[in-house]
């Protein structure tokens, strides 16, 4: 039908004919002669009209924004002064012989090179959304990710499986969905979460390395970086060690950068343990591009009047953090009074500061509404560990430790930014050492903080009973710029460890049998040393793209509200549909 591509015209094809089809992206009718920028995935070709040819004319006369057309032409120079040097085909125009509409278009609901839709129209008209070059740029650069991460993974050895979707309902982490079977009544399907256990019982059937480009499906809020459905790269191997995984998975992840979008990242990764990056950044999953660092004063305030800060500080569990942003003097009360209704949104009951104007001076050469509560030792500390120097403002969080993490983890990251202290370019991390559980204070129980399958690290299987919260595991994370892009660990590969776990979330033996135990069984015959990771594709291809979201790197993605509006997802189904799966609807509300 077609001889090149629109984008693909270039000088090189000069008084060549050729014949080229796409979009009528722009018509424009110059008194006389018309003028058709006709677009294909490849780009944009100027295709002119003259009235002598008096059919093609005729046909280009009626033609729309995004009508199909199939266009044959000879190639020429367009003439001086209206040449387009941000186009591969900008230097030659196609001098249309023969003009054929293969389809004419409704008028679409928005310009194709329009930038600033919103979100609720682009979804509603994805297919016109997608046809947008920032979108046609993205899923493109999507299948290069995919592409790459194949190849490496294949080229090491890693064997692609497919592992079911119709999977059973286990208590693994989030919300699962759920599938109502026909042919047994009362009885559900769950969609995985993730392949673990597939992948799992594939290493004990011996594959020794797998891998799949692979959906899971989470029932969670949704937020920039999360859908329902999302893809992973999913990753397992057997007999190495976790710094063996992570540096093959490490390369990976290097691969990938470099052959999608030439961008060569630290070799190695630096590696943070857990408690550290909580302990520094506030979250597990900090942005080192942001230079600044907390401060640790809880230690120092148990002894001081203030009670904002004695109080947490002899709690157990409560926390001191000092902020400290360079030249941060310079603050105004309105921006310090921004800052402190930013941290209130996240919990905080108040956002103490300290301006440091004179730090040789102790308390006298400072600026504050809380020194005066604070003895000479305690400033000292504050100064002297936040190493603050004149000028600065130092921010402080006095809470439970998990709550003051929060808001001046948030804190930092927003002060980082809009001061700037943040460098360009990639800051990957692993995190690695992360607790084996954590106390739900609502349940009062004790969940995973990986996956329930998840290793402890040698000598913590003593733990496991006597002080859960003492056990580390043999998990990892990798960090990029602070978004969270894969996580993995090494497995518990010993039936008994692996009874011990589920013993300390509280899974009675009766459940651990009836949810597990087809691992606990497979776990007795010969399960080899095993571990993996899966790192979230959506996520890897959004920053890569420098996607704000990724659902700009998701051909049909969900709203936030988890509803394709393309399509009109989820809807309503039939009576005799549900009567077929045994299910009765109780009516909204009940
Ligand atoms: P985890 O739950 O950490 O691990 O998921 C791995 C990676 O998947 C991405 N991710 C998501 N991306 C988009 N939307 C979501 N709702 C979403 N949830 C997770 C993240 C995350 O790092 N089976 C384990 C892996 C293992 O242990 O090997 C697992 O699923 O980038
Ligand atoms: P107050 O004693 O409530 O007047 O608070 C004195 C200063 O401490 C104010 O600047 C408050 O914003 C701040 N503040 C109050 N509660 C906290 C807290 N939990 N953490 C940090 N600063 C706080």
């Amino acid at each position: 039908m077609r001889t090149h591509y629109c984008g693909e015209l270039s000088a090189a094809l000069i008084d060549q004919t050729v014949t080229i089809a796409g979009w009528a992206h722009r018509r424009r009718d110059h008194g006389g002669v018309i003028f058709i920028d006709l677009r294909d995935r490849e780009g944009l070709a100027q295709v002119v009209c003259d009235p002598d040819r008096v059919e093609a004319f005729k046909t280009a006369d009626r033609v729309r924004g995004e009508f199909v057309l199939r266009v044959t032409g000879r190639v020429r120079r367009r003439p001086e002064g209206t040449i387009n040097p941000n186009l591969r085909s900008g230097e030659i125009e196609l001098l249309a012989q023969e003009v054929e509409v293969l389809n004419p278009s409704l008028t679409p609901p928005f310009q194709i090179d329009d930038d600033n839709l919103s979100e609720s129209v682009r979804l509603e008209n994805r297919v016109l959304d997608l046809r947008r070059e920032p979108m046609q740029k993205n899923i493109r650069l999507r299948h290069r990710a995919a592409s790459a991460a194949r190849r490496y993974l294949d080229d090491n050895g890693f064997i692609d499986i497919e592992t079911p979707f119709l999977y059973k309902s286990t208590p693994e982490g989030a919300r699962e969905f759920l599938v109502p079977s026909r042919l047994h009544d009362g009885q559900f399907y769950a969609l995985p979460q993730s392949p673990q256990l597939f992948k799992q019982m594939l290493m004990i059937a011996g594959f020794d390395r797998y891998y799949q480009i692979v959906k899971c499906f989470r029932d969670e809020d949704l937020r920039a970086d999360r859908q329902p459905e999302f893809t992973q790269i999913d990753i397992e191997t057997s007999f190495l060690s976790e710094e063996k995984i992570r540096a093959l998975m490490e390369r990976l992840v290097r691969h990938m950068f470099r052959e999608t979008i030439g961008v060569e990242l630290p070799d190695p990764f630096p590696v943070m343990r857990y408690d550290d990056a909580v302990r520094d950044y506030g979250l597990d999953k900090p942005d080192l591009r942001v230079s600044l660092k907390f401060t640790e004063l809880t230690d120092a305030m148990r002894d001081v009047e203030f009670k904002v800060f004695s109080g947490p500080a002899n709690q157990t569990g409560g926390r001191v953090i000092g902020l400290r942003v360079p030249a941060g003097g310079t603050l105004t009360r309105g921006e310090i009074d921004g800052y402190t209704e930013f941290v209130k949104t996240l919990g905080a009951k108040g956002l103490a500061w300290i301006k440091v104007n004179d730090a040789a001076k102790g308390g006298e050469g400072l600026q504050s509404p809380i020194v005066k509560n604070l003895h000479a030792r305690a400033i000292a500390v504050i100064l002297e560990r936040s190493a603050a120097q004149n000028g600065d403002l130092i921010f402080f969080g006095a809470d439970k430790a998990v709550l003051a993490n929060e808001y001046m983890g948030a804190l930092r990251q927003r002060i980082g930014h809009e001061r700037g202290f943040v460098d360009k370019g990639w800051r990957p991390l692993w995190v690695v050492d992360f607790p084996m559980f954590e106390f739900n204070e609502e349940s009062k129980q004790w969940v995973a903080r990986h996956h329930p399958f998840t290793s402890p690290k040698d000598g913590h299987e003593q733990f496991i009973d006597s002080d859960p919260g003492k056990a580390y595991a043999k998990a990892y994370d990798v960090v990029l710029n602070g978004w969270e892009i894969g996580g993995g660990s090494v497995r518990i590969h010993r039936q008994e460890v692996q009874q011990q776990v589920f013993r300390a979330l509280n899974i009675s033996p009766e459940d651990q049998r009836a949810k597990f135990g087809f691992l606990l069984d497979a776990l007795q015959y010969g399960a080899p040393p095993h571990g993996g990771i899966a790192f979230g594709l959506d996520r890897m291809v959004a920053m890569m793209a420098g996607a704000e979201a990724i659902r700009d790197v998701i051909a049909f993605p969900k709203t936030q509200r988890g509803q394709d509006l393309l399509i009109g997802a989820p809807s309503p189904v039939t009576e005799r549909q549900l009567r077929e799966l045994h299910i009765r609807l109780r009516g909204a509300g009940q």
